[in-house]
């Protein structure tokens, strides 16, 4: 009697050993499954998206729209100088026939963009400015696509504002 009761507890026992067993393994695995899952590059990164524009905006004024050519006034080896890059200057270049309406400064773009982000989308989508006329010559009239004026934008806007 006695020997069958304690063959019972500890076929019992033996029992809960492996459920036991069986709970930590679930539970080891189960903590693997969220590690794993919060290792997981996050689908939505805002503030890596930011970077891509201004990388991007970087690119488009610096090696395809040129705008630090005009925007930017000259050191004295006749170089866009870096120190004031995008911050306004002289007009660069004048035309070859005398023309009254022919601009004498280049605004600056760089730091605080002179309009709201959407007049500075308008402008280069479209080239109309915030007076609803064109900009004068020699500003280029720009038709960006919408996703590169804003690209544009962001990057003028991570700049420093100087004075
Ligand atoms: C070939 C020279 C040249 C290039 C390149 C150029 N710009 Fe301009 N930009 C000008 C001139 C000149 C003006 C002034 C036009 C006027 O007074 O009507 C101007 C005006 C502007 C204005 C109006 C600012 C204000 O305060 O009135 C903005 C904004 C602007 N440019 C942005 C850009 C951007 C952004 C780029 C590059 C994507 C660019 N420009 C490339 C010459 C240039």
């Amino acid at each position: 009697m006695f020997s069958r009761f304690s063959r019972l507890m500890s076929a019992l026992s033996r029992l809960a050993l492996v459920a036991l067993a069986a709970a930590f393994t679930t539970a080891v695995f189960a903590g693997q499954f969220a590690f794993a899952q919060s290792n997981k590059p996050q689908t939505a990164q805002p503030a890596s998206e930011k970077t891509g524009d201004v990388a991007r905006g970087k690119y488009i004024v610096e090696g395809v729209a040129m705008c630090g050519q005009c925007h930017t006034p000259r050191d004295s080896q006749g170089n866009p100088d870096r120190k004031h890059w995008l911050q306004g200057g002289p007009v660069p270049f004048m035309p070859a026939e005398p023309d009254s309406d022919w601009p004498v400064r280049v605004p600056r773009i760089g730091g605080t963009p002179p309009a709201d982000d959407a007049d500075m989308v308008k402008l280069l989508t479209t080239g109309i400015w915030t007076t609803g006329n064109r900009l004068r010559f020699p500003m280029p009239q720009f038709r960006m696509d919408r996703s590169d004026a804003e690209a544009v934008v962001a990057y003028l806007k991570s700049l420093p504002s100087q004075p």
